[in-house]
């Protein structure tokens, strides 16, 4: 295997003591991308917020300090992301404020409605089916919850070369971002928006769950 596939299968699932290294420098890598992601987003008044792919758990350290009164989730389904996970996390663990999970997102062990928020930073793009992952997220947001896909890796930004280089071979599922809020769209989120930060070449880009307006879905048809 040549070493940029290595790379990539390791950041995509990450295994063994190399996979754990790896996760332990992404924490720090991701840090400055991670703070202006969640910069974009309203995150103070949250109660229940859900790291999707949450790697070593940097991005549920520094919400915590976000939303003070939330109760922060991660989910991953690599055994050796979750451990650096809670090695990070250890005293909010400890006090009961961050949860971690071994699980898949396309297939969330949590109920409707369950989170006002959801992130995911640097996963979605290694996701088995993204538009039925988002279809599985929006189930467990609250009406009027947000979803947010945050990176460095898509399509028409200033690393589009690099990055067209990194998705060859379906190594990646990139996309530009107006095809990213598509998707979004597709899965049954409205109040899109797209955030970009060119000169660092990361991207933002939120979705919301509908709120049903009740008299509406009460109306006989
Ligand atoms: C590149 S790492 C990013 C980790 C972290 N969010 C960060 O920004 O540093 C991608 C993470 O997403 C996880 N992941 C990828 N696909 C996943 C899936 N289908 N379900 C759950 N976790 C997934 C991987 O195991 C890995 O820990």
């Amino acid at each position: 295997m040549n070493p940029l596939d290595w790379f990539l299968n390791q950041a995509r699932r990450p295994r063994g003591w190399a996979g754990r290294l790896l996760v332990r420098g992404m924490n720090r890598a991701h840090g400055q991308m991670t703070d202006w992601a969640l910069s974009q987003l309203s995150v103070r008044d949250s109660r229940a917020l859900l790291d999707i792919g949450c790697g070593g758990g940097g991005a549920l350290l520094r919400l915590s300090e976000l939303a003070p009164q939330a109760e922060l989730h991660g989910i991953d389904f690599s055994p050796q992301s979750l451990s650096v996970a809670a090695r990070t996390n250890r005293r909010l663990m400890e006090q009961g404020r961050v949860l971690l999970r071994e699980a898949d997102v396309s297939d969330l062990p949590y109920d409707d409605g369950r989170f006002d928020l959801a992130v995911a930073i640097n996963s979605h793009y290694f996701w088995s089916d993204l538009a039925e992952d988002l279809r599985e997220i929006v189930r467990v947001l609250q009406p009027g919850g947000t979803v947010a896909l945050a990176g460095g890796e898509y399509f028409g930004g200033k690393h589009d070369t690099r990055n067209r280089r990194l998705a060859s071979n379906e190594r990646m599922n990139c996309q530009t971002l107006p095809e990213l809020r598509d998707t979004l769209c597709e899965a049954g989120y409205s109040n899109t928006e797209i955030h970009e930060e060119w000169n660092r070449g990361w991207f933002c880009v939120v979705g919301r769950k509908p709120v049903v307006d009740t008299e509406e879905s009460l109306r006989p048809t």
